[in-house]
């Protein structure tokens, strides 16, 4: 039996900052940031979204009513969740009306929670064919104003359901894991923002990245000519590149390989880090964009999630899977956003995560999406 995504869905908030604009506040070359980073734009997030709302919006687009009485598990992973105790995922249920007799719960292993929830519902289906499974991935990146990690926020949600028999990815049931206590980047209870050591962080991730894809290729004898596509969690843009840059040379096929790299970095580098939801955005970028992925074609797909936890796995593109569609998905959400100047950005910024029950005191007229939180759709509060 075959298993993977059958559907993906994302959603973002419609503010931006350009990374141009931001660079020529921070005193930096423009450069450094477009290229250097490999950041254009950073989607800002308003206090009338919060991980619940994200998720819920990204999954409203993909799910039909079948899809919601089908559901048995709600799988959420995030690193910015909004309780200790009760997970998101029991949120989005609600909102969304997805059968009760579902199971509902939060995971986390900071950006590498959206994969582990691909495992454990591939896993799930895999013994129970008729059930699908419903994985969200949510987060907020923040560093702090000035901070050199500034330009590598972000925010978003990926909603992605498992099924048999799947639309979109094919999972091969292949996969190699690395883990080790590393302390390259973490977010304390006492505060909103990550700590971390940012050239630390990107090298552990290059040798997760290594270790994993070595293992990988040993396992399942396979190698680089085998692959059509490799994908990554991509904090910022450049950091993919890099990594994919140890394991390729000057031939034909290396250059395939980069250019589908570049295909699936498009909409990372106009959104910023998601944490969880990196890789799959990534994975859309590659879906919607490519112009030479073909049904069958196998993608492989690094996951990393600070530490530490690797994960190099692969899937195969299905005959159900269509470009335009997830095309138009994506230009409906990231064509029209609102641009943000240096100052408006900071006060937003300033306004802080959003939290349920929080003091927000203003009101987000342009936030027109379906789920908002203290904004003018009363009826949809969270
Ligand atoms: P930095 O120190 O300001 O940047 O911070 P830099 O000096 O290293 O420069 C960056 C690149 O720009 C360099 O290229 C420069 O040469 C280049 P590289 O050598 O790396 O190829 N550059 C220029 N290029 C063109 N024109 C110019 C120019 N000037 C310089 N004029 C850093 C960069 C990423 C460290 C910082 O932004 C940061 O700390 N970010 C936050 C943390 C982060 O994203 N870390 C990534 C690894 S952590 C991870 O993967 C997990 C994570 O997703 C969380 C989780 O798992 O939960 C973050």
């Amino acid at each position: 039996m075959q298993v993977g995504i059958d559907k993906i869905g994302f959603f973002t908030s419609n503010y931006f900052l350009d990374m141009v604009d931001l660079a020529n506040a921070r005193g930096e070359d423009p450069d450094k940031y477009l290229i250097g980073i490999g950041q254009k734009k950073q989607a800002v997030i308003p206090p009338t979204q919060d991980v619940v709302t994200m998720a819920a919006n990204a999954a409203d687009k993909i799910l039909t009513d079948d899809d919601k009485a089908s559901i048995d598990m709600v799988i959420f992973g995030t690193e910015t969740g909004v309780d200790n105790s009760k997970s998101a995922a029991i949120y989005v249920q609600s909102l969304l009306g997805i059968s009760s007799s579902a199971r509902s719960f939060e995971i986390k292993q900071a950006c590498y929670g959206g994969t582990a929830g691909v495992q454990m519902a591939a896993d799930h289906i895999a013994t129970h064919p008729e059930s699908k499974v419903l994985v969200l991935a949510a987060d907020i990146a923040r560093y702090g104003i000035g901070t050199p990690g500034e330009v590598t926020q972000g925010g978003g949600a990926v909603a992605m359901l498992l099924s048999a028999n799947p639309q979109i990815l094919i999972l091969d049931d292949q996969s190699a894991f690395h883990s080790e206590n590393i302390m390259d980047f973490w977010r304390p209870f006492y505060q909103r923002e990550a700590i971390v050591d940012g050239h630390y962080s990107t090298n552990i991730y290059i040798d997760f990245f290594n270790k994993t894809f070595k293992d990988y290729c040993e396992k399942y004898q396979r190698q680089l000519s085998d692959f059509s596509a490799l994908i990554y969690h991509l904090p910022f843009t450049k950091m993919g590149l890099k990594a994919l840059r140890t394991v390729i040379d000057d031939g034909q096929h290396s250059a395939k390989l980069l250019k589908e790299f570049d295909y699936s970095k498009q909409y990372n580098a106009l959104v910023g880090n998601l944490y969880t939801g990196s890789l799959y955005l990534s994975l859309l970028s590659l879906l919607a964009n490519s112009v030479d992925l073909q049904v069958g074609d196998r993608i492989g797909l690094f996951s990393y999630g600070s530490g530490a936890q690797g994960e190099f796995y692969s899937g195969t593109v299905s005959d159900g899977m269509k470009s335009s569609l997830l095309a138009a998905h994506m230009d409906d959400l990231l064509d029209d956003r609102i641009r943000l100047s240096v100052p408006e950005y900071e006060e937003m910024y300033a306004n802080g995560l959003p939290m349920m029950g929080g003091d927000v005191t203003f009101n987000f007229a342009d936030d027109s999406s379906r789920f908002v939180l203290f904004g003018r759709k009363a009826d949809q509060l969270v």
